[in-house]
């Protein structure tokens, strides 16, 4: 295994996070979770972890006078732990240059779009309020570009509510909670790579909207 020490960095509820931690459990993804890293003291992701006895850490941005300074004591947090993969689950802070620079090519996020579609915020709300027919989330490496890095793994759901939330439970149920930890298990395996901003399987240039996962028949 060519990478195998996994850092999680969050802020809120942390249903990716215990997807991670399930499907490791479950020996559907390989490496370890060896730190769970949090802006936010009150994040409800921190007692999934600390159920799970991964190592946790909170640096809260309100004690840091710029987005450099706190950006560079995640950094060093992160080196210290050895993490070969930094995994953005429901982190909601922009990360600085600085920051994205540093894990270039081994930092990931997951989107809950069809990127290129809907980079930002409020992207259920505006799958619904474009009558769009399909939604879905997307894992990609992490570039400058906010949301714009090289997507990786996609996966989509036909639209059947028009409600906010219930379409945010569906994409975070029916989807993210699947494609993440297959991503993740890819880069472990040393499957997954990142090359002049973009993004290779087994050797191969993923297409731009990454490779597409279906329940039904899911890539392995
Ligand atoms: C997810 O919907 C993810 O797509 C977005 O932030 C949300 C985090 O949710 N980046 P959770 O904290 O993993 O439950």
């Amino acid at each position: 295994m060519s990478a195998s020490r996994i850092a999680v960095l969050i802020s809120g509820s942390g249903t990716n996070l215990q997807a991670l931690i399930d499907a490791r459990g479950e020996g559907r993804m390989a490496g370890d979770i060896v730190l769970v890293l949090c802006n936010n003291p009150e994040a409800f992701g921190l007692q999934r972890a600390a159920y799970a006895g991964i190592p946790t850490r909170v640096i809260n941005h309100r004690d840091f006078a710029s987005r450099e300074d706190y950006d560079r004591v995640l950094i060093s947090a992160l080196e210290d732990c050895q993490a070969d993969l930094v995994v953005l689950a429901g982190y909601m802070r922009i990360l600085s240059p600085l920051f994205v620079r540093h894990f270039e090519g081994r930092l990931i996020n997951i989107h809950p779009s069809l990127l290129p579609k809907y980079p930002g915020l409020h992207t259920h709300q505006r799958a619904i309020e474009a009558d769009d027919r399909e939604h879905g989330a997307t894992v990609h490496f992490v570039t400058e570009e906010l949301d714009g890095g090289p997507p990786i793994l996609q996966g989509r759901l036909r639209i059947d509510d028009s409600d906010e939330q219930q379409l945010a439970q569906r994409v975070q149920r029916e989807i993210e909670h699947r494609i993440y930890p297959q991503a993740v298990d890819w880069f472990v395996r040393g499957r997954l790579s990142f090359r002049e901003q973009h993004a290779y399987l087994d050797g191969e240039l993923i297409p731009a909207t990454g490779i597409q996962w279906s329940n039904e028949n899911p890539p392995t």
